[in-house]
């Protein structure tokens, strides 16, 4: 069996986390292949609202193992408390819950160098969620980091020392005296709690699991658009965010990989900072981050609002070679007399339809519009309910694309999903 993906087409927040637990009862693994505790993906059913950080989204279903990958970074003390949180709520995790022991450590230290070189960058900082996400993956590639593994050898001190020797000498240099040996103290209690759940070499257990006709679906973080080659450099994240990072981040070869999901939000919305063509900035803008409760689920800032980027959705479906479209939030529109949607850019004084090298450059959207709906798509469930307006606006969306709709989800609730 080949492995599928499901990841977001924009700037994370796509709605990926629901999408996951929904899809899961048809996957035996759902495995996270990049990102860490930057993301943050909202669940919500029976009137629960859960969001997961580093686990995957598949824990709420019942015989699913959920794995995280090795090109995952994991904070213990975040996980720590992301287990806690979700074993309150009665599952058992150390049955379903797998990690890769090649996964990369974020250490106490990481996280203090995020901050320092967001401090560092002024007015131009990313807007990082300041989860040491950057400087982890840094070590990663610097050859200094520490895998998970690490945590049951005779020398993960001596291993743990000399990368903090490493970052101690980096702090000099920028000043920072910030005391962290509570923060120390955290991390290694957290360490000994992480221990007893199931540490696997996971690239030769997925491929297993492959030949045994298991089906897997890999969860994407972050969003096409915050990919570390591809996105809008330098407002990006530090990891592969489209489908190439499955390849890396689990250890499966390209010729295994078979659907693949793209997330679209029926508007965009980017938290930090960065260029963002459609930005609305006035009460529209208000309006979207209002009724579609666009404020962060990692770190609560209030997301950025704007319609949606055609260019930019076709270049994302191109990088990841989708297969299938899921557009979310479209409830959020009802009400609108129009949609707008970006199919140009005014770019350097030439009318452009595509993405330019340099977003941050400065970029006008030229816009095509269509008719909104008045009625509340939230309750329907079925392609017949819907007005027509909305299946006018799916349509244009695929015939732009090219690329055929597969799911459509109108609410936040497990239940408020149509399979079409
Ligand atoms: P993720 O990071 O891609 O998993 O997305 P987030 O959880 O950060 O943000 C998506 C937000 O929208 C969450 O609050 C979800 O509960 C919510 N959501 C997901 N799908 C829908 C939808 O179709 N309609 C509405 N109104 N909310 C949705
Ligand atoms: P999910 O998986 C939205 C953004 C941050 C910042 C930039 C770099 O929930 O969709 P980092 O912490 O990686 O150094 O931040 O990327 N960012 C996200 N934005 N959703 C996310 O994850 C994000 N993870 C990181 O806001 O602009
Ligand atoms: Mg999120």
């Amino acid at each position: 069996m080949k492995i599928d993906v499901l990841l977001g087409l924009q700037w994370g927040d796509e709605g990926k986390g629901k999408i996951v637990d929904v899809l899961t009862p048809r996957y035996d693994i759902i495995a996270r292949f990049q990102g860490g505790p930057n993301a943050g993906h909202t669940l919500e059913f029976n009137d629960i609202k859960h969001v997961l950080h580093t686990i995957p989204s598949g824990v709420f279903r019942e015989n699913a193992i959920n794995l995280i990958g090795n090109g995952v970074v994991i904070d213990p003390i975040i996980l720590k408390k992301e287990i806690e949180d979700t074993e309150k709520l009665g599952i058992d995790l150390s049955k379903s819950l797998y990690i890769s022991r090649k996964a990369q450590l974020i250490l106490p230290t990481h996280r203090l160098l995020d901050k320092a070189y967001e401090e560092y960058k002024g007015n131009e900082k990313i807007g990082s969620t300041l989860k040491g996400i950057g400087p982890a993956y840094t070590d990663k590639t610097a050859r200094l980091a520490l895998k998970i593994g690490d945590i049951f050898t005779e020398s993960f001190t001596e291993k743990y020392d000399k990368a903090l020797a490493h970052h101690k000498k980096i702090f000099i240099g920028y000043n920072f005296t910030e005391d962290f040996s509570k923060l120390e103290k955290e991390w290694f209690d957290s360490i000994d709690f992480i221990k007893k759940f199931k540490f696997i070499d996971s690239e030769i257990f997925i491929n297993q699991a492959i030949n045994d006709n298991k089906s897997v679906l890999a969860e994407g973080a972050q969003g096409t658009l915050l990919d570390i080659d591809f996105g809008s450099y330098p407002f990006v994240t530090s990891s592969n965010t489209t489908s190439s990072g499955v390849c890396t981040g689990l250890g499966v070869s390209p010729q295994k990989i078979g659907k693949v999901f793209g997330i679209v939000k029926a508007y965009c919305t980017r938290v930090g900072s960065g260029p963002f063509p459609t930005e609305l900035f006035d009460d529209l803008g208000q309006f979207l981050r209002d009724k579609g409760h666009e404020y962060g689920a990692t770190t609560g800032r209030p997301r950025r609002c704007g319609w949606l980027d055609m260019l930019a959705l076709k270049y994302s479906i191109m990088l990841n070679g989708i297969t299938d479209l899921i557009i979310t939030k479209s409830d959020v529109l009802s009400g609108l007399d129009k949609i707008k949607v970006a199919t140009k850019y005014k770019h350097k004084g030439e009318i452009i339809d595509y993405m330019p090298y340099d977003m941050c450059d400065d970029i006008e959207p030229i816009y095509e519009e269509l008719p909104g709906w008045k009625e509340d798509i939230s309750k329907c469930t079925k392609l017949d309910e819907l007005p027509k307006e909305f299946l006018d606006f799916i349509k244009y969306i695929e015939d732009k694309t090219q690329v055929k709709i597969k799911y459509l989800s109108l609410g936040p609730d497990r239940k408020q999903t149509i399979d079409l």
